[in-house]
């Protein structure tokens, strides 16, 4: 068969790829060491105090200076602080990331996956990446206060970045979309009689 047109499928020209030299290969992987970073305490909560309720929690990122477009804060790591008032709860939701969750004030449990952990001041949850998780608290007077880290700028570098929030929602696939750039396709539906033949699932 001739490989240039093969079958039904589209005949776009392909974007063409870069070729380095070894050298400038080996130059374009050298990065700068992130500079050192603080994080005061009294700053970080009265900005969670101030800021806005969505997804039904206060929640902020810290980030570093040096990689503040991906709002991260290092390379490989991010942290986000949660407030939630009162008799509060999260919605129940799933990402691709997993997360330590350290709470910092307060008391409350996190269900993860149906399964319900209390935590209170000192105690660290982790959510296993795509569980099922929400979290409450459960004081009449106290706020509470999760600090979670999270490998998410991992996955986002890696476009694995995916959301499920809340849970019941068709799942989201997080990315910055550009017209045209790929991620927008919808396959034909297949024919009847190849469905079922075979799947990736265990
Ligand atoms: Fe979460």
């Amino acid at each position: 068969m001739d490989q240039k047109t093969p079958g039904k499928l589209d005949q776009a020209e392909p974007q063409a790829g870069s070729i380095l030299a070894y050298k400038d290969f080996i130059e374009s992987a050298k990065r700068p060491l992130l500079k050192p970073a603080v994080w005061k305490f009294d700053r970080s909560l009265e900005a969670l105090h101030a800021s806005d309720r969505d997804f039904k929690r206060r929640i902020i990122a810290l980030a570093h200076p040096d990689l503040a477009e991906e709002s991260s804060a290092a390379q490989d790591l991010a942290i986000v602080m949660q407030l939630m008032k009162p008799g509060e709860r999260s919605q129940l939701h799933r990402h691709s990331p997993w997360a330590l969750h350290f709470a910092l004030a307060g008391q409350g449990y996190t269900t993860i996956e149906g399964v319900r952990y209390d935590w209170s001041v000192g105690d660290i949850v982790f959510t296993p990446a795509w569980a099922y998780h929400e979290h409450v608290n459960t004081s009449d007077t106290e706020d509470a206060i999760l600090y979670s880290l999270q490998n998410m700028p991992m996955l986002a570098h890696l476009n694995s970045l995916f959301r499920e929030e809340p849970a019941g929602e068709p799942m989201k696939h997080v990315l910055r979309h550009r017209p045209g750039d790929p991620g927008s396709y919808t396959p034909p539906p297949r024919e009847a009689e190849e469905q079922g033949k075979s799947s990736w699932r265990a």
